[in-house]
């Protein structure tokens, strides 16, 4: 087989262009053994045969692609968010948006994987007693990666994957099924998956919650910034951004708040009066 250096790096740019995942030093390894693995798969005997099929069809791109996703994740992950998000964001956007007409919440899973974090925010969501049937609930799920999101709507899962859901939970919400326990059918119909790449800033209407954990952490910095400024202004003022736990936006100019609670770092987007009294008291006229 014939790979070389030059023909590598112009795969690196294409990902990078189209996706914003970046394979610097540290993963060099990984790119390259898995580029060479996929030509084996798929019988390209040079690299410019694969850079030939992936820049003519995106069929043939995406292929390429899937086997480059780090698509890690588990049921409650951070144990540390989902408390903070049962028991400081839920109560706060109830009583937020209580007297609203219809009274909806909308969350966001950007980045979701095999569907471990979205179904782990609607049991959240679902075991929260104030959020009654009379709530509109919606997650959006989304994610480059057409495999994982095939295996995210069956909602079938086994081994470290559920390791942390509890008994209780269990019985709740799974039932189950050909190679594990799969994900009721109530929890499922709140959770509606999407492909969608983050690179492309698309409109998913206003949202009240975002979880974009461990996606930003292989894009370049300036990528991160477009991203967490599209974030923002998607968030409904008083909504919140949860990141991954290595990724920091403290030194990005957004207006987020940060409010540190147990084990993680939650931003909030201020309200429209919290920034009006901000400024005043910036101005010295409070
Ligand atoms: C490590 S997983 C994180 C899963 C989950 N959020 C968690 O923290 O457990 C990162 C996910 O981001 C997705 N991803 C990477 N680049 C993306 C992009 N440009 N658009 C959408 N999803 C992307 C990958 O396919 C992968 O499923």
């Amino acid at each position: 087989m014939s790979l070389n250096e030059h023909e590598l790096s112009e795969i690196r740019m294409l990902i990078e262009e189209r996706t914003s995942i970046r394979f610097d030093e540290s993963r060099e390894r990984f790119f390259s053994t898995r580029v060479r693995e996929h030509m084996v798969r798929k019988g390209h005997a040079r690299g410019i045969d694969l850079l030939r099929a992936i820049k003519k069809t995106n069929f043939d791109f995406q292929e390429l692609l899937e086997s480059l996703l780090t698509q890690e994740t588990s049921f409650f992950r951070y144990p540390g968010v989902f408390e903070a998000f049962e028991k400081r964001v839920l109560p706060e956007l109830h009583i937020r948006k209580f007297w609203k007409n219809p009274r909806s919440l909308r969350i966001w899973s950007a980045g979701c994987s095999t569907g471990e974090e979205p179904y782990s925010i609607a049991i959240t969501v679902s075991d929260a007693v104030s959020f009654s049937e009379a709530w509109n609930v919606e997650i959006l799920a989304t994610d480059i990666g057409r495999q994982a999101l095939a295996i995210a709507e069956r909602g079938v899962y086994s081994g470290r994957s559920i390791a942390s859901v509890s008994e209780k939970q269990f019985s709740s919400h799974f039932q189950p099924a050909e190679g594990g326990q799969q994900v009721r059918s109530r929890l499922r119909k709140m959770v509606n998956f999407v492909q969608m790449n983050l690179s492309n800033s698309v409109y998913v209407g206003k949202m009240d919650v975002i979880f974009c954990m461990n996606v930003l952490i292989y894009f370049s910095e300036e990528r991160r910034q477009e991203l967490v400024q599209h974030f923002y202004s998607v968030l409904e003022p008083g909504g919140y951004l949860f990141l991954g736990h290595s990724e920091s936006i403290s030194k990005m100019p957004v207006k987020f708040q940060a409010i540190v609670l147990n084990d993680c770092i939650l931003y909030r987007k201020p309200t429209a009066e919290e920034v009006q009294k901000a400024e005043l008291v910036t101005e010295g006229r409070a």
